[in-house]
């Protein structure tokens, strides 16, 4: 499926707000693991195909995609291998509270095309060519421009409120 109410909600863990009637979210519940990849501008059109299509009717909906799948070393879950980067995760965690429907993960490797990782040894977001989902106009925006350093660009003004 297309997931794009989710995120990383601790240092390890990953919270996906996602429907309990999905065919993706039995299937987590069945086998308890799952993968995310992150949707990267040149796989847009299938990613968006996995938001519109449902496995609740269409049994071979993976295959009609035409996209490949291997098993992860990790978790007991598919890895789609097109995608540039994916998060390995074991189910820790159901919430389902009133206004909430969260499975949280255990992301216990990350698995990344080489082309996408940067000179330090990580991946490199300029290269990865990430979509991300607007809430406003539905519209996939790129991102991939990087304009700041995080923990630094406020650094002055936190050393200044320090002094004061
Ligand atoms: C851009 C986009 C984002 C989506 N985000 C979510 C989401 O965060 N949570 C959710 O439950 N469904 C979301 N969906 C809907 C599911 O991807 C969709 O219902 C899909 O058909 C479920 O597939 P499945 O039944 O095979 O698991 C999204 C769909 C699109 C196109």
């Amino acid at each position: 499926m297309n997931a794009a109410w989710g995120m990383i909600s601790s240092g390890d863990k990953i919270a996906l707000f996602i429907n309990e009637r999905h065919a993706t979210t039995k299937a987590i519940h069945q086998t308890g693991a799952f993968t995310v990849s992150i949707a990267d501008r040149d796989h847009m059109d299938v990613a968006d195909y996995y938001g519109i299509a449902t496995g609740n009717t269409l049994p071979d909906k993976f295959a009609q995609s035409g996209y490949h799948a291997e098993k992860s070393a990790h978790v007991n879950a598919p890895i789609i291998t097109e995608f540039p980067v994916t998060m390995e995760c074991e189910l820790a965690e159901v919430v389902q509270t009133e206004n909430i429907h969260a499975i949280v993960g255990t992301i216990v490797n990350v698995s990344a095309d080489e082309k996408v990782i940067g000179e330090n040894g990580k991946v490199d977001p300029e290269k990865l060519n990430a979509l991300a989902f607007d809430n406003f106009q539905s519209g996939y925006y790129l991102v991939n421009q990087k304009v700041g350093q995080a923990w630094s660009a406020g650094k002055e003004l936190a050393q200044k409120a320090q002094r004061q």
